[in-house]
């Protein structure tokens, strides 16, 4: 018998954890500053409850019906699709690899204010302490995944999730007593229905969604496999999306009065998390508490983000293979290690770079930016062309038109859209940001085309399952 979440709030808290990230409190607030403030809110909302929601829900149902890993679940529809679920697996640590070198930039923040000591961002970038925290959360992440669905992802998820919760609560409650509260809470929520015409700005708030929900990726497949027969999927989805919507609007409920209470840009995008909030925070009444818990739970956020990121191919690799899940996690941490080396040297003396970018940003512009839709696509796609089964049916009811049509056009749209350079990049993380979108299209398809290859290679590792209700 596979494993097994001990409860539903083990469970929720689990795909909360994965859901809430980096996305949330960094990455929203600064897609928010740079499209146009309250403006933002409509299409995003949206986004988040007309399309996210359904998707999750199919993901939930393959992923409990079959209660198998993502690659499995492909190879379920025919033979020949095992190669794609290898290429969202893939995709997946690629994303990861970047992910864990930004996650060791928060740890090494958090740890700076708990020292008292004032980071500047470019005084980090100088020394190579950025490539020392990725090697420490790489570790972290790696003995939280081997240790198992229970005893890992979901112990560590009860455990941190509150703290995160509660300490943003605390800050909003911090931010009220600022003088620029009102204005940053009437930047943050007076929709401008101007924007609404800005094709822009509607894409950036799907590509938003669907990275800060985690949906799309398999991701949300993968631990419905180990959740019970009883649990309401459709409940489960709104309970997500409603946590993960209400802490990007805490961070923005907090980061905003900062920005405003100093007088600097809130269109200062991804700098944002640590150029001008370390500044505001060294300026502030109590500004080390506040680092400390900013930081404090960013960094916990991150963190079981990054273990949902690797469970999915972990999940995959010890059904693809006899591997103990210690030994899957190793491998695969070790593959993703060598593959985050470049991007973890980019801000640092080495100076990693392609075409004279970042490595970092390199990886986030192209395959960071562009994979989500694609393996979106390919879960909606499948799940409900090729494979037209009656358990998606029935679990989806009405909604089963918007992910077979809708979302599939959507995806095509926004990817259209950002490929055109129409959408401003949502996590621009230095000052020169690529924008043109070959650039950042082609490297994004050379890598999923790759990882095709490999998939093909190994498609009859897998076993197909059966589908059940
Ligand atoms: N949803 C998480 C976040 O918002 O940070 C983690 C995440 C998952 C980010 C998948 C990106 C991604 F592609």
């Amino acid at each position: 018998m596979a494993e097994q979440w001990s409860s539903r709030l083990g469970f929720l808290l689990a795909t909360i954890g994965a859901a809430v990230g980096l996305g949330n409190i960094w990455r929203f607030p600064s897609v928010v500053g740079q499209n146009g403030g309250g403006a933002y809110l409509v299409p995003y909302l949206f986004a988040a409850f007309v399309f996210a929601v359904p998707l999750l829900v199919l993901e939930f149902a393959v992923g409990r019906s079959l209660r198998t890993d993502v690659v499995s679940a492909f190879r379920t529809v025919g033979r020949r699709y095992a190669a794609l679920g290898w290429v969202v697996a893939g995709a997946v640590l690629v994303i990861l690899s970047y992910y864990l070198v930004l996650t060791g930039w928060v740890l090494s923040f958090f740890v700076a204010s708990l020292a008292g000591v004032t980071l500047t961002f470019d005084g980090f970038a100088a020394t190579y302490w950025p490539a020392v925290a990725f090697v420490v959360v790489t570790g972290v992440v790696a003995v939280v995944v081997s240790a198992g669905v229970k005893a890992g992802i979901e112990r560590l998820s009860t455990t941190v999730m509150p703290i995160v919760f509660v300490v943003l609560g605390g800050l909003a409650c911090y931010a009220v007593t600022l003088p620029g509260w009102a204005e940053g809470v009437a930047f943050f929520l007076t929709p401008r229905l101007s924007v609404l015409a800005d094709p822009g700005v509607w894409s950036a708030a799907f590509g938003q969604v669907f990275f800060s929900l985690s949906v799309g990726q398999g991701i949300m497949l993968t631990y419905a496999a180990y959740v019970d027969e009883g649990t309401s999927l459709w409940k489960s989805a709104g309970v997500i999306a409603v946590a993960d919507v209400a802490v990007a609007c805490a961070a923005g409920l907090v980061v905003f009065p900062i920005v405003f209470t100093l007088g600097v840009e809130p269109s200062a995008g991804t700098q944002l998390a640590f150029t001008t909030l370390p500044r505001a925070f060294a300026a502030m009444p109590f500004g080390r508490v506040v680092a400390v818990a900013f930081f404090g739970l960013l960094f916990l956020a991150a963190l079981t983000s990054a273990v949902s990121l690797l469970e999915v191919s972990v999940a995959s690799a010890t059904r693809a293979t006899e591997w103990s899940r210690p030994r899957a996690t190793a491998v695969l941490m070790g593959g993703v290690f060598c593959l985050g080396v470049p991007s973890a040297l980019s801000y640092t003396p080495a100076g990693a770079a392609v075409l004279g970018v970042p490595f970092l940003d390199f990886v986030d512009a192209s395959v960071g930016t562009f994979a989500l839709p694609v393996t979106a696509f390919l879960l909606a796609v499948v799940f409900t062309w090729a494979a037209d089964t009656a358990v998606v049916r029935a679990e989806l009811g009405r909604a089963y038109p918007v992910v077979k049509y809708a979302i599939p056009i959507v995806l095509v749209a926004v990817t259209a859209t950002t490929a055109a350079g129409l959408a401003r990049p949502g996590w621009s993380l230095t000052a020169g940001s690529i924008s043109d979108g070959l650039v950042r299209v082609a490297p994004t398809f050379g890598v999923l085309a790759v990882l095709l290859g490999v998939g093909w290679l190994l498609r009859d590792r897998v076993r197909p399952r059966r589908w059940r209700r």
